[in-house]
């Protein structure tokens, strides 16, 4: 079997950790494993690479992706199909391995399907908003990194209380990853895209918070609405200093955890068994703990929004 593996999208930590997986476990059974290098774009220009396991096993827990990625909409042209088709025969690849996010898998699985290429999705992305998993890879070594931004701020606002500080997360467009970092880092308030709070409102809560604990620990997505003016009015109705931090794609580069090396390994070869045992289209997912191949396209077309309960249980509403 030859598989060719193709990332799709944004990197996520964890990446490094299922090539390797993938491509290990295919050799100590004969199989080849190719790499395309700038996602679907590279491969319809026939740019692969055999994997270099040496080179996989030594960055495995590394962030990023020794296997460039792409955003290009490149399945999208009219002549995509031959040219996936020439690439595939010519380089004698029998299936696809494609790591990507929701957008990708939500526009190139369906298109695959159409063209009846043999072919697996393995969710990755910090985001944790791909339908049908409860965990995506790379989403726990975000939080990770986040845990630790937020610790340091703790320590700091501790130290010189009497202002708010907000840390913004990466994880647009849902607050999926804002929402987690909240809960077990323990901060005050999570605001999430989905779920807009009233400015007054949020004033006179900071307001208490910081009169009652000495500063305000405040996560929030990238995608929250209107942030600027947030930052410009809160200090007005409050009389209190914002400190804001945004960790950007540090967090998306960040070295991946132990358990996303972990699921990396799992999802990785739950796929190799997929395909040998003969099946042609599916997505790994993670269910109550459990790494299953789900046979075909997802279950639906979006993730629910992040849960509200547990949100109010955050924001103490
Ligand atoms: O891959 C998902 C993601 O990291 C989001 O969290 C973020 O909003 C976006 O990608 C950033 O994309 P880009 O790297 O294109 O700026």
């Amino acid at each position: 079997m030859k598989t060719c593996i193709v990332i799709s999208g944004g990197d996520a930590p964890g990446i490094n950790a299922a090539i390797d997986g993938y491509a290990r476990l295919a050799a100590r059974q004969g199989d080849r494993v190719l790499g395309a290098q700038g996602g679907f774009a590279g491969l319809l220009d026939n740019r692969l690479v055999e994997i270099d396991t040496a080179l996989s096993s030594l960055l495995a827990g590394r962030g990023g992706s020794i296997l460039q990625s792409s955003r290009a909409p490149a399945l999208r042209q009219p002549d995509a199909r031959e040219r996936l088709a020439r690439v595939m025969a010519g380089r004698g690849i029998d299936n696809l391995l494609v790591f990507g996010g929701d957008g990708s898998i939500q526009h190139i699985s369906p298109l695959l399907a159409d063209w009846a290429v043999p072919c697996i999705f393995l969710p990755t992305t910090i985001d944790n908003d791909v339908a049908g998993t409860d965990c995506t890879l790379g989403h726990d070594s975000a939080c990770n990194f986040a845990s630790q931004a937020l610790a340091g701020i703790r320590a700091t606002a501790n130290a010189l209380p009497g202002r708010i500080f907000m840390l913004e997360t990466l994880g647009a467009p849902t607050g999926h990853l804002a929402l987690a970092i909240a809960y077990a880092g323990g901060a005050h308030l999570a605001l999430l895209p989905e779920y807009p709070l009233e400015l007054n409102w949020l004033a006179a809560r900071l307001t208490r918070i910081v009169e009652r604990e000495g500063h305000a620990l405040v996560v929030l997505s990238e995608a929250y609405p209107a942030i600027d003016r947030l930052l410009k009015e809160i200090p007005q109705r409050t009389g209190i200093r914002i400190r804001y931090s945004a960790l950007g794609h540090a967090q998306r580069g960040a070295d991946a955890s132990h358990n996303d090396r972990r699921l990396a390994r799992d999802m990785s070869r739950a796929a190799w068994r997929a395909f040998k045992d003969g099946l042609r289209q599916g997505i790994v997912v993670e269910r109550t703990g459990a790494v299953s191949v789900h046979e075909g396209g997802l279950p639906s077309a979006a993730k629910p929004a992040p849960d509200l309960d547990l949100l109010e249980f955050v924001n103490q509403l």
